[in-house]
């Protein structure tokens, strides 16, 4: 007798039969960078293949993406007004809130529109919240968060993603929106973000990092391991719908160990950095592009991910590859 795994492995259909991960485009979210005025499309250059969009572009570019199954996008404000709280995040007159009202007139309940809750792109200092003496203040920055999300869902957002790593952030939001009738809208946490140098190339697309100092007092030390489990289990407390993991590739580990602990549903985020360095190396003929791509993007569902949020999605979607 003979024990001879490679049996499983003699053809595509057997290969296909056994393979212990699927994955499918309901997965998939697709994040958007959105900035004030009109006509406006242009490349993001340290994201090739990722663009900076005014809504009636964004419009257009959705309608596109919804054609091949793209039906979840995330949205991150660019460009407006900075200030030293970060108020032009807020207001009906705001970017982002612009762009939710119009996606949701114009695709309904076709398009999942999910935004971004942070004030990092709105602040002058390109902190994540409001600022003195060089620390980020944590419950004033919540009041600032709350009447962003409420913004968001006031403009007919499905989903509300806090991006800050304040503490209590998410009872915050999740009692602001229940008072105000949003009972409704989810939120989809960033539970577990570690300060992460994979987050270079967003910095220059949404115009936010920090001019002074890092955001090491608020995100999380990437040593950290049972830490990440607290703050996955705060969020769920606290009533977060959703969890995530950001960045991902090099957090797979992370991302099991919390798929272990909750029942909520899990997303990882795969990040600027981690997008931008295999498009780099795939023009430089390195790589082959779209197996790089799936396997990150199986070793993710591998891993415990249930949602994937990626730049690489289009891509994915678009060309055919799932
Ligand atoms: C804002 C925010 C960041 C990202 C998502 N929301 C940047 C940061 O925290 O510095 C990173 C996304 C990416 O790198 O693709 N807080
Ligand atoms: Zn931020």
């Amino acid at each position: 007798m003979s024990i001879r795994p490679r049996r499983l492995r003699t053809t595509p259909i057997m290969r296909n039969m056994v393979a212990e991960t699927r994955l499918s485009s309901d997965m998939f979210i697709y994040p958007y960078f959105v900035v004030p005025g009109s006509g406006h499309k242009e490349e993001i250059g340290a994201m090739p293949g990722v663009y900076h969009f005014s809504v009636d572009e964004l419009l257009k570019d959705v309608e596109k993406g919804l054609k091949h199954g793209i039906n979840k996008v995330l949205l991150f404000g660019v460009g407006e007004e900075k200030s030293e709280d970060g108020s032009s995040s807020s207001g009906d007159g705001s970017i982002v809130p612009k762009a939710v009202s119009a996606l949701k007139n114009k695709f309904g309940d076709d398009l999942m529109v999910i935004t971004d809750v942070c004030v990092c792109a709105y602040t002058a200092h390109g902190h994540c919240g409001v600022l003195e003496e060089g620390y980020v203040l944590n419950d004033e920055t919540l009041d600032v968060l709350v009447a962003m999300a409420l913004s968001h869902a006031e403009a007919g957002a499905d989903v509300v993603a806090p991006s800050d790593m304040m503490d209590g952030r998410v009872e915050a939001i999740r009692d602001g929106l229940d008072d105000n009738s949003f009972e409704n809208v989810a939120i989809m946490s960033y539970s577990v973000k570690f300060a992460s140098a994979y987050y270079g190339p967003f910095r220059e697309a949404a115009d936010s990092a920090p001019g002074q100092g890092d955001r090491k007092s608020y995100q999380m030390d990437f040593r950290n391991r049972r830490e990440a489990m607290k703050e996955a289990d705060l969020d769920e407390t606290e009533g977060a719908d959703i969890l995530m993991v950001k960045p991902a590739l090099a957090y797979l580990d992370i991302i099991t160990e919390v798929r272990e602990q909750t029942n909520l549903p899990l997303a990882c985020y795969n990040v600027s950095g981690e997008y931008s360095m295999v498009k780099a190396a795939a023009k430089q003929g390195l790589v082959d592009e779209q197996g790089i791509v799936m396997e990150n993007m199986y070793a993710f569902a591998r891993a415990g991910a249930d949602i994937i949020i990626t730049y690489h999605a289009r891509d994915i979607m678009d060309k055919g590859w799932l």
